[in-house]
């Protein structure tokens, strides 16, 4: 029996397989990358003592080091970053070799860049372990690492030579994590993908309850949806950006709240905000906000904030977003559920009345 789905994600310099298995790390048909090459597992405290062995116990043929960090996305910065690029300096890894990401997307993201970074560019492969980042932040090739200013601002496009999910991994994933990652699946709903949305609110319960075989449906949708979106605008020139929804808002909520609330989370309350903007400029109706509350309180999402923040805070933090355009707002509205589109030159006077609103709703 075929235990395994495969998704493509097909650009100009590199195509590669998102492997997405009900039990394995499934790394059939990348037998040819592999040979003779060092390998550098990198992981943390948390993921390494679960997965680490069994990832090393794949590669009898290679030469495999480790390179362990701390847990969090609070070290998601330049000190990890570089302890991966002088592990790699140590044991002199050079453009033939591969390194490998276990964990979940800060693991992927760091792993990414310094893969992307070190000696100008070597390959590696993603090995997910979080929901979201089995859906999201392992394809697609955006890499990096945040500075105190905001989140991911230092970073690059490099795109791995392979994604390999296991499903199984997600049965030691704690319930609030695996929550968070809903959050960038209802997201794909909210941009483009209606259906899915409607998809998501039948099998709350068989998504809870983590079935493997509705898990694996919906990690290869995503990965179709991201792909689809990737494949047109790899460097996000202009489409890519819909990825974004929810984002400029949830970016904010997390640097703001010191990382209160996982990335998922922030995404979700960013996502009411966006549709909150949405229906006061008159793109939507205002039941899209209640359509997406419902959907992320049945996943036990936030949908307002629980900690003090200022409008004015979140405001200035979104000012120093990637996305601000020649000191414009650009955000990610919705003109209905599934219709996201990029809105350009939003006012501060606009977005303050949504802060406020999100911020005293109940
Ligand atoms: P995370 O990497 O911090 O993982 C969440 C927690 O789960 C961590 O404590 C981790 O150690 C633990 N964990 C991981 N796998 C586990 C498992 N199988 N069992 C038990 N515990 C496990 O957070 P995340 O939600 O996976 O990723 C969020 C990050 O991803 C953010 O930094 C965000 O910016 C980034 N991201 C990147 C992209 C992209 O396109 N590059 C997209 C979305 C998100
Ligand atoms: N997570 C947004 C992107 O990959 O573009």
């Amino acid at each position: 029996m075929n235990t395994f789905k495969q998704v493509n994600i097909s650009l100009p310099d590199n195509t590669y397989p998102i492997i997405i298995d009900l039990q394995a790390f499934n790394l059939s048909g990348l037998e040819q990358e592999l040979t003779k090459r060092k390998i550098m597992v990198v992981s943390n405290t948390t993921v390494a003592p679960l997965y680490l062995d069994h990832i090393v116990d794949l590669f009898p043929e290679n030469k495999v080091f480790t390179c362990v960090l701390e847990d969090g996305e609070v070290h998601k910065n330049v000190r990890s970053w570089q302890r991966i690029l002088d592990a790699l300096a140590e044991h002199q890894f050079n453009r033939s070799d591969l390194l490998i990401s276990l964990g979940g997307g800060v693991i992927c993201d760091m792993t990414g860049f310094a893969a992307a970074s070190w000696m100008r560019g070597i390959d590696f492969i993603q090995i997910p372990t979080t929901l979201l980042s089995q859906i999201d932040a392992s394809v697609g090739g955006k890499t990096g690492i945040n500075h105190s200013k905001g989140k991911n601002l230092i970073g690059a496009f490099h795109q791995p030579k392979a994604v390999i999910v296991n499903i199984k991994t997600l049965n030691t994933l704690p319930e609030r994590e695996f929550n968070a990652g809903i959050g960038e699946a209802i997201k794909y709903g909210g941009i483009d993908q209606p259906d899915f949305f409607y998809w998501l609110s039948s099998h709350v319960d068989s998504i809870k309850n983590r079935d493997a075989d509705v898990l694996q449906n919906l990690i290869a949708k995503c990965c179709e949806f991201k792909a689809e979106i990737v494949e047109q605008d790899e460097k996000e020139q202009g489409k890519r950006a819909l990825l974004n929804l929810g984002h400029t808002f949830g970016h904010a909520i997390e640097i703001a709240t010191h990382y209160h609330y996982l990335h998922g989370e922030a995404v979700a309350l960013g996502m009411v905000m966006a549709a909150e903007l949405s229906a006061q400029l008159g793109h939507c109706d205002v039941g899209i906000r209640k359509m997406l509350e419902n959907l992320l309180q049945a996943f036990d999402l936030p949908i307002k904030l629980d900690v003090n923040v200022s409008s004015d805070e979140l405001l200035q933090l979104m000012k120093a977003d990637k996305k601000v355009v020649n000191d414009q707002h650009r955000l990610i509205l919705m003109r209905g559920l599934g219709a996201a589109f990029i809105a350009e030159g939003v006012k501060d006077s606009e977005i303050l009345i949504t802060l406020q609103s999100c911020l005293t709703h109940t």
